[in-house]
């Protein structure tokens, strides 16, 4: 199966990838964690190029780059590996482009919706958690010392980080409405639970989806 993961920076989506990978494989699964954008040697220069601070990159220019990533990791990578019967964990996919591009920067949601469906290969995930965060508690976990202005001039961030605390809150309303529109497919959960508390949240979601995960 297909599972994703989403959520603005910060929200625990690596944690949460992490731990539930090792329960996967605890059941006897074969599983495949990716992140986005990334994954392949074409997809892995194409995430320098979005997250380096130093290039400018028209909305539309960091659109196409993240569907050119994906679209390489999806035929190559994601579709082989779901055909051998691998659970794949994505650390974010589509619903990303939705709330970043469509959301936070403005881009057509319709025009997203298309070039969505061309990178995925009309690939769908079986299953999406969304890790619900405000920006300033992402901010205060990067930089739990420093204050809030501080933060966001700081060079410690990435080129999409840098993008300031009302795209973010773009983003999260963005997340809102996609988790609403798709409520089932995607599980909307509070990232300021703790991870063990999130993590048994996942599993119980997983369980009710599918008896083959109940590890009985
Ligand atoms: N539920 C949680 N409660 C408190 N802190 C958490 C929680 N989950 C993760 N963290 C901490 O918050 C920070 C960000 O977590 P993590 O790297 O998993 O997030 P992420 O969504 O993958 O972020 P990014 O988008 O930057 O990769 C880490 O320091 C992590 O230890
Ligand atoms: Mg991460």
């Amino acid at each position: 199966m297909l599972i994703t993961f989403e959520g603005i920076d910060g929200a625990g989506k690596s944690t949460q990838v992490t731990k539930l990978k090792r329960h996967l494989q605890e059941l006897g699964r074969e599983v495949l964690t990716l992140r986005e954008p990334g994954g392949t040697a074409v997809a892995e220069h194409i995430r320098d190029l979005l997250l380096e601070s130093k290039h400018d990159i028209t909305p539309v220019g960091e659109l196409l780059l993240f569907a050119a990533s994906r679209a390489e990791l999806v035929q190559k990578v994601i579709l082989p590996a779901l055909d051998n019967g691998s659970d794949v964990i994505l650390d974010r996919f589509f619903d990303s482009t939705t709330a970043y591009q469509g959301y936070g920067r403005g881009l057509d949601l319709e025009l997203l919706a298309g070039v969505n469906r061309i990178a995925t290969f009309g690939l769908n995930p079986d299953i999406t958690f969304y890790l619900d965060l405000t920006p300033e508690d992402a901010l205060k976990r990067k930089f739990s010392e420093k204050s809030l202005p501080l933060a966001f001039e700081s060079e410690e961030l990435d080129r999409m980080e840098n993008s300031g605390l009302e795209f973010y809150r773009r983003v999260r309303q963005g997340y809102h409405a996609i988790s609403a529109e798709q409520s089932d497919r995607i599980v909307k959960l509070d990232a300021l639970l703790t991870p063990d508390e999130i993590h048994r949240m996942i599993v119980g979601s997983l369980e009710k989806r599918d008896n083959r995960l109940t590890g009985s």
